[in-house]
C-alpha cells in the first residue's frame, strides 16, 4: 500500500490494533513511506506522540499550525522540542493577505463578537492552513483522546475524513490523562507550563482560560461559546 482510500480502513485498523504507539507508527511509516504526518499543537498528548516519534527516528513529518495567536509558553515548549530532539518541527501559517483583509475589517478581536466571527478567524489560521499541511500524504496522525469530550467517545482509532480524503489515526485516544502524565514523567518528555498552571486544552491565547476542578476538560476553550458550538473546523466530524 502507498496509497490509503476508505477501504484499507478495516485491515489498518486489524494491523495496529495489537502495536504499541511507536511500532504502530513505525507499521506506517513503512506501509505509507512519505506519507505520514503527524499535527501537534504541542498539547500533552501531541508530546508524547512527537516523543515516539522522534526519540525513535521514525520517517514522519511532524507540523504545527502557528495561528499567531499563541501562547508565549506553546512558542517555549515548541522550540525546547526542537531542541531536544535535534528537530525542526515544520510550521504552517495563515496566508498573509486573507489575514489582512480579515483584521482590517473586522479588528484583532473579532471572534468574542460572533460565532460567524470566529470560525472565519479559525478557518484563517488554522483550516485552511490543515489543507495545506495535509496536501498530498495518506495517513494523519493527532493526539485526540475520548475522554476530552462525548463527541470524542464515539471516535474510532482509525477512521476516515471524508473532509479532508485521508486516514485519521488517533493513537492515544483510549488513554487517560493519568496515562499521558504518567508517560510525560517516565520518559522526561517536555511539556507546555501553562499545564502546571490550570490549563488543561491549550489553544490560542484569547481563546484559552484555565479551567477549576471538576470542569469539564474543554471548558477553558471559547468558554464564553455553548458547548455545543465549540467547533473550530480542525475535526469536522468530530463534532468538537
Ligand atoms: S481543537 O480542534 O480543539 O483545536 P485540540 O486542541 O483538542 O483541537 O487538539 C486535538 C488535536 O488537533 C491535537 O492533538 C493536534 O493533533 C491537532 N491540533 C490542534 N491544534 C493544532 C495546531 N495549532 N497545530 C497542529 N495541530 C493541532
Ligand atoms: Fe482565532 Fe481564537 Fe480560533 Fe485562534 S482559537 S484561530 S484566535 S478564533
Amino acid at each position: 500500500m502507498d496509497t490509503a482510500t476508505e477501504k484499507d480502513i478495516n485491515q489498518i485498523t486489524y494491523k495496529i490494533s495489537r502495536l504499541n504507539i511507536s511500532d504502530s507508527i513505525a507499521w506506517l511509516a513503512t506501509e505509507f513511506p512519505g506519507k505520514v504526518t503527524f499535527s501537534s499543537s504541542f498539547s500533552a498528548e501531541d508530546q508524547v506522540i512527537a516523543h515516539a516519534i522522534l526519540s525513535n527516528n521514525l520517517p514522519i513529518s511532524i507540523f504545527t499550525l502557528d495561528t499567531g495567536r499563541l501562547f508565549g509558553e506553546t512558542y517555549s515548549v515548541w522550540s525546547t522540542t526542537n531542541e531536544k530532539y535535534n528537530t525542526r518541527i515544520k510550521a504552517y501559517y495563515p496566508n498573509a493577505l486573507v489575514l489582512e483583509h480579515f483584521i482590517n475589517e473586522k479588528g484583532p478581536n473579532s471572534f468574542y463578537e460572533s460565532i460567524e466571527n470566529r470560525k472565519q478567524c479559525c478557518y484563517i489560521r488554522k483550516v485552511e492552513p490543515l489543507k495545506r499541511a495535509l496536501a498530498g500524504n495518506s495517513i494523519w496522525i493527532t493526539g485526540l483522546r475520548a475522554e476530552h469530550s462525548p463527541e470524542r467517545k464515539n471516535l474510532q482509532r482509525i477512521e476516515w475524513d471524508e473532509g479532508n480524503k485521508i486516514i485519521k489515526y488517533h493513537p492515544l485516544l483510549l488513554w487517560t490523562a493519568q496515562d499521558v502524565r504518567n508517560y510525560i514523567n517516565e520518559h522526561d518528555v517536555p511539556y507546555n507550563a501553562l499545564h502546571d498552571r490550570g490549563f488543561v486544552s491549550i489553544g490560542c491565547a484569547p481563546c484559552t482560560r484555565a479551567i477549576r476542578p471538576g470542569e469539564d476538560f474543554r471548558a477553558g476553550r471559547w468558554w464564553w461559546e455553548e458547548a455545543g458550538k465549540k467547533e473550530c473546523g480542525l475535526h469536522e466530524h468530530a463534532k468538537n
